[in-house]
């Protein structure tokens, strides 16, 4: 017997809503609402991260409810569910921050959980802040049935006495405190005026990275990325996602067909096209695993060496992402590079159509008369930002953010930060100065535990304007609005006896992105009579998420994912 449509589309739930052994599931969907006319419909789960403690993630539950009337209007039932949705601006340096990745895991594997055992067709996930996006992919590429990402949305800017801020204005305002660059009564101006309301923060930052680059992956419809979260067009966008759902249910597109090695590498020309965060190496080494696909970070140096760098959005650059929809947004700046070869067009999306041609409906880009992207003839940087460096204190690999304004070559004495905090008093005592490789250690997945962003630490920097007379490495991470000279990511972290563990105040360490080399100028004898002394540190915490955390959590360079033995 042909199967009808309906027995396709329902092909997960109809486990509960069909079969004559599961009355007690038939009496629940009942007790939910659903009507005789309902129990064969399709079934989409509806994951929000919404949670009204911070403007990423605020609006999101609202955002949903729109999503699901498109679903709804489209014949199927939708069912929103909640997952966490911790903010990385309100984690409060290291304690908080332990928390942010390992978020992401738990994110994916709350999604993985509700959707599979829930028994769900499909699923969209209604996503803002820097994890929840790639919490969200792996967790859709673990399902492997039809599912879509609607982006939460990039904030508006703030203003203060015709300056236009964001979330780093606050950052900086600290530093500028410490240096008594800033009256009392501007300090608190800024803090009251950097965010006006819902949505992401809002330069190239993390979550502004990953929904640009998940759009161009073909996970998102296009534009989700470009609208900022208070736009008429992001509602519009939510009322759409039940259609482009239907589609998929209809023709069986998961996201084994999406989430390609192909796609993958989209997505990281995209970072590396607009000068994204040097996260986005983290979440799609993560992302690619959960999609059973063969990434590493000598792929992504090779996407950068072959990507100039053009787009000039913050933290390094002028503009925010809300300036791109008035250039065509994301599209047009996706099509550019399709143009000239650096795209794959022939990738599928969640549209049901190819990447090349979404684009064909995308507008081009005016370089006569915009000044956010570059023409690649003429880039800020002929080759991307993200540089993954080796060398004897990263034998297994470092991400460096180098966007070329801040040089290529470092060398400099070792100032060594046992805990992250402890920058922000030598900032304040003047013990931080002019060549000095500031080393925070103790900051990795396990070591930390969750590998913390050094945002504080290098905000106040700038703040204190050593931006560009001091670099910074570290086995945590940076956010998405850091700049300066960084590197982050490197492995083996300090808690496993990596050579990061090794550094003494006065080392002369060498940062060269042209030889891609981090160099701990000490003998081999030396290293390895200071690793014969290295003893490992107690775990910082034995039980609760950390605690599994630390004992699962795999290196940076694998992407610190959980769920791998
Ligand atoms: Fe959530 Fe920046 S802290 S997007």
């Amino acid at each position: 017997m042909q199967e009808t449509e309906t027995q396709v589309l329902n092909k997960y739930s109809r486990t509960l809503t069909q079969e004559v052994t599961n009355p007690a599931a038939q009496a629940m969907l009942y007790a939910i609402g659903m009507k005789e006319k309902d129990m064969d419909k399709p079934q989409i789960g509806i994951a929000s991260t919404g949670y009204e403690g911070n403007p990423c993630n605020m609006h999101l539950n609202g955002l949903s409810v729109y999503v699901k009337q498109g679903v709804t209007a489209n014949n199927m039932v939708g069912l929103i569910f909640n997952t966490i949705g911790v903010s990385d601006g309100m984690t409060n340096g290291n304690d908080g921050m332990r928390y942010s990745l390992p978020s992401r895991d738990l994110i994916a594997d709350s999604i993985e959980s509700v959707v599979a055992a829930q028994w769900y067709d499909g699923v969209i996930a209604v996503v803002g802040c820097d994890k929840n996006m790639p919490g969200a992919i792996m967790a859709m590429a673990r399902l492997e049935r039809p599912a879509i990402m609607v982006y939460g949305g990039t904030i508006r800017s703030g203003h203060y006495k015709g300056k236009k801020l964001d979330i780093v204005s606050a950052f900086e305002a600290l530093g500028q405190k410490f240096a008594g660059n800033i009256s009392d009564e501007d300090y608190k101006g800024v803090i009251q005026n950097s965010i006006p309301g819902p949505g992401a923060c809002g330069g190239m930052y993390t979550a502004n990275t990953m929904a640009a680059s998940i759009e161009a992956m073909g996970m998102s419809l296009p534009f989700s990325s470009s609208y900022p979260a208070t736009h008429e067009g992001k509602q519009e966008e939510c009322k759409k996602i039940g259609a482009a759902m239907k589609l998929l249910l209809e023709r069986d597109i998961t996201p084994k067909d999406i989430i390609t090695k192909k796609s993958l590498e989209n997505a990281l020309t995209v970072v590396m096209a607009l000068g994204g965060s040097t996260n986005a190496a983290l979440h799609y080494l993560a992302i690619a695993r959960s999609a059973g696909l063969p990434l590493t970070l000598d792929d992504i140096q090779e996407i950068s060496n072959r990507t100039p760098f053009i787009g000039d959005l913050k933290p390094s650059g002028k503009y925010y992402m809300e300036d791109l929809l008035e250039i065509g947004g994301v599209p047009a700046i996706t099509k550019y590079l399709y143009g000239e070869g650096l795209i794959h067009g022939d990738c599928l999306t969640v549209t049901g159509k190819t990447v090349a041609e979404n684009l064909a409906e995308a507008s081009d880009l005016d370089f006569d008369n915009q000044k956010i992207v570059f023409p690649l003839s003429n880039p800020i940087k002929p080759s991307g930002h993200i540089q993954v460096l080796y060398g004897n204190l990263a034998p297994t690999g470092s991400v460096a953010k180098i966007t070329g304004k801040e040089g290529t070559f470092f060398e400099g004495d070792a100032k060594v930060c046992e805990h992250e905090s402890e920058i922000i008093d030598m900032l304040a005592k003047g013990e931080i100065r002019e060549g000095h490789v500031v080393v925070i250690r103790n900051s990795g997945p396990k070591g930390g535990p969750g590998m913390s962003e050094m945002l504080k630490p290098t905000s106040a920097v700038m703040g204190a304007g050593l931006g560009d007379k001091i670099a910074l490495i570290t086995d945590g991470r940076f956010s998405g609005g850091t700049h300066g000279f960084v590197v982050g990511h490197i492995t083996p972290e300090a808690f496993d006896g990596g050579p990061i563990a090794l550094v003494k105040d006065g080392d002369k360490i060498t940062i060269d992105a042209n030889t891609r080399q981090l160099t701990l100028h000490i003998s081999d004898e030396e290293m390895a009579a200071r690793k014969s002394n290295w003893k490992q540190p107690a775990p910082r915490f034995t039980k609760g998420v950390l605690g599994k955390y630390i004992r699962q959590v795999k290196s940076a360079s694998e992407g610190c994912v959980t769920d791998e033995s």
